[in-house]
């Protein structure tokens, strides 16, 4: 059997490239005692890949030129020789950029099975997954939001800004999300949960931001950093949480281009906190989000958002488009 991949050929530049990437085709090789085939399904895209592509994103060890790119997928065990995977199942964890891979489920992988939710199996890789899990936590964990909350969420129509007018809804407080086009801020009313949108490219943020949370904020969800982070600092009320979740303004060129923040003070002064937070350390809570957000995507309370490319050849391409601001919701691409 053959197998297709990506392999990492180039670091990148500011920009993701085709040419940061080779084709493969390998012959599969038979299974070993304890290991299991997957056909993947799925690939998720995510803006973190890039810095696997460079170091490692100090998550991962550094990736080398010839390494098979590295990022989660969802796929079905298609032959197997451990006990705990049988043919037919669906899981979840990191296949690599490939059509198939190999697992012997040890750790690394963090494989799992996926719940038959009558959900999409796409699922498992954005609202259901790690990007969803990372709205989740990030919201209710990290920014412990509490009913009545003003919530303030950048890049609010991408893989996790899309969940977090739902999940702020659901929690009884009212989000409002800064998108790059009109057409994204279109959907965050009308479809994702936002009672308020602002198109940060044309609108003034800070009088917008004043306009819908006059009283000022209690969270602020920050996917972007830099100036619109910098900016939401000096509306945050009393005691508010400012979640760093992400900050994609900042990943082009991080040696030169960091953008110095001059508000922070106004963290100190509201009595505010700033925290950062990795999702892989709420693992052990992991089913608990997936259930709870299963069952509100069921009662209706929750609509996901996702961007599907076709084809393992289009993953740069998709990939880029995080960095490009294409993408509208999870960016996956399939596979199979
Ligand atoms: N802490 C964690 O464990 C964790 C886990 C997952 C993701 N993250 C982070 O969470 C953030 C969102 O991740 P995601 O996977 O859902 O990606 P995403 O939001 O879908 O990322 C793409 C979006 O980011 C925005 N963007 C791109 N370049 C930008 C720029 N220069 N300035 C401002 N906005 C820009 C664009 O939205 P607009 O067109 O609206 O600007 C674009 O559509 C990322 O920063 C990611 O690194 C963190």
């Amino acid at each position: 059997m053959k197998n297709n991949r990506l392999t990492l050929a180039a670091r990148p530049g500011e920009f993701i490239k085709k040419s940061d990437f080779k084709m493969e085709t390998v012959e599969l090789r038979p299974l070993k005692e304890g290991e299991f085939l997957i056909k993947t399904l799925f690939l998720s895209v995510a803006p973190v890949m890039k810095f696997y592509m460079l170091d490692g994103a100090g998550i991962e060890n550094p990736m080398q030129i010839g390494d098979t790119m590295r990022g989660r997928g969802v796929g079905e065990v298609v032959e197997s020789r451990h006990s705990d995977f049988q043919i037919g199942d669906i899981v979840q964890g990191k296949h690599g950029w490939q059509e198939y891979v190999i697992c012997d489920g040890s750790p690394y992988y963090m494989m799992y099975k996926v719940g038959q939710r009558g959900l999409p199996y796409s699922t498992a890789l954005g609202v259901l997954g790690m990007t969803g899990f990372t709205s989740y936590f990030g919201l209710y964990k990290v920014g412990e939001m509490r009913k009545g909350d003003n919530v303030l969420v950048s890049a609010a129509s991408g893989g996790v800004g899309s969940n977090i007018g739902h999940l702020t809804n659901i929690k009884g407080g009212r989000a409002v999300g800064l998108a790059s086009t009109d057409e994204k801020c279109k959907l965050l009313t009308e479809k994702l949960g936002y009672s308020h949108a602002i198109n940060y490219t044309k609108e003034n943020v800070s009088e917008r931001i004043d306009d819908c949370f006059p009283e000022g904020i209690d969270v602020y969800f920050d996917n972007v950093g830099g100036e619109i982070l910098d900016i939401a600092l000096t509306k945050l009320k009393r005691y508010a949480r400012v979640v760093l979740c992400g900050r994609i303004s900042q990943y082009a060129d991080r040696e030169n281009a960091v953008y110095h923040l001059k508000n922070w003070h106004k963290v100190g002064a509201t009595r505010s906190k700033m925290e950062g937070f990795f999702i892989y350390d709420f693992e052990k809570d992991f089913q608990k989000a997936e259930t709870d957000m299963a069952q509100w995507i069921k009662e209706g309370k929750l609509t996901y958002q996702e961007d599907i490319l076709e084809g393992l050849d289009h993953m740069p391409i998709a990939l880029n488009r995080l960095f490009e601001r294409k993408n509208v919701g999870k960016q996956l691409v399939k596979i199979s």
